[in-house]
């Protein structure tokens, strides 16, 4: 969802020490990496890894940040042992080395909604892609329900994971902020993410963005995990009502 170039790529890997790895929930590692340049605070880029018997990522890093995650993921588990490859929607830092994970992870299949599937996954994936069960996809540690968020935050495939287990949704794109921000926060992520949706624009400010965040609410997570920014622990239904909240002011000051 941002620019990202060779440069970026230098400044990262001069800075390995930047791709992070911190256990945000019981068996559940997030791997960061943090780009300078991008903001003028910064940008995170988040991949979360959900260990058990069928180990599960949720987003794959850009193509060119591969020698960083997969390094990080081996410092958790070895990459072989993926079995599942997830990721919200079709951009490069959500699944820009898809092919490479599954390269590296020969038991691992990717894993989205019947309509990614048709309408990009068959063709982009080395691999056949699989369909998300209607019910839970028990990972022996993790039970996770696929939601489809189409055109939220972005992109008519998108899709996101709860994790009944642990009350994590991996929230994806959703609260996006700007910083090197810690792994995990109590503080309010909601007005940061307003105020980098103020200059990055990233979401479609459509007819069903306010039900469907309400939809996630409803799920009363208490662990958000935040692909761009820290993750958050408490009551991430405030946390998302608050963001719908912004948005509907934001779309009311549009009509204006
Ligand atoms: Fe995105
Ligand atoms: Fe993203």
């Amino acid at each position: 969802m941002c620019n990202f170039n060779a440069t970026h790529l230098a400044k990262a890997h001069a800075k390995a020490m930047d791709t992070t790895v911190d256990e945000i929930g019981p068996d559940i590692y997030r791997i960061s990496t943090w780009m300078p340049d991008i903001t003028e605070h910064g940008f995170t880029f988040n991949q979360f890894l959900l260990t058990g018997d069928e180990p599960f990522l949720f987003h794959c890093g850009h193509r060119q940040l591969f020698p960083l995650v997969s390094a990080a993921i081996n410092k958790v588990m070895p990459i072989e042992k993926l079995r599942w490859i997830a990721f919200g929607h079709l951009e490069a830092d959500e699944c820009g080395a898809v092919n490479l994970m599954l390269a590296a992870a020969p038991q691992a299949e990717v894993i989205h909604s019947p309509l990614a599937i048709m309408v990009s996954l068959t063709d982009l994936c080395d691999r056949p892609p699989v369909p998300a069960p209607d019910g839970v996809l028990d990972t022996g540690g993790h039970r996770l329900q696929f939601i489809a968020t189409p055109h939220v935050p972005h992109n008519w495939e998108a899709g996101l994971w709860f994790d009944e287990a642990t009350s994590t949704l991996l929230a994806g794109d959703l609260l996006t902020h700007v910083g090197k921000c810690p792994a995990l926060t109590e503080s309010d992520c909601s007005a940061p993410a307003l105020e980098t949706e103020g200059f990055f624009h990233a979401t479609g400010l459509t007819t069903n963005l306010l039900p469907t965040i309400e939809q996630l609410a409803a799920l009363n997570p208490t662990t958000l995990a935040i692909m761009h920014g820290s993750s958050y622990t408490g009551d991430g239904a405030a946390q998302l009502r608050a963001l719908a909240d912004g948005y509907g002011a934001m779309m009311g000051a549009s009509v204006q």
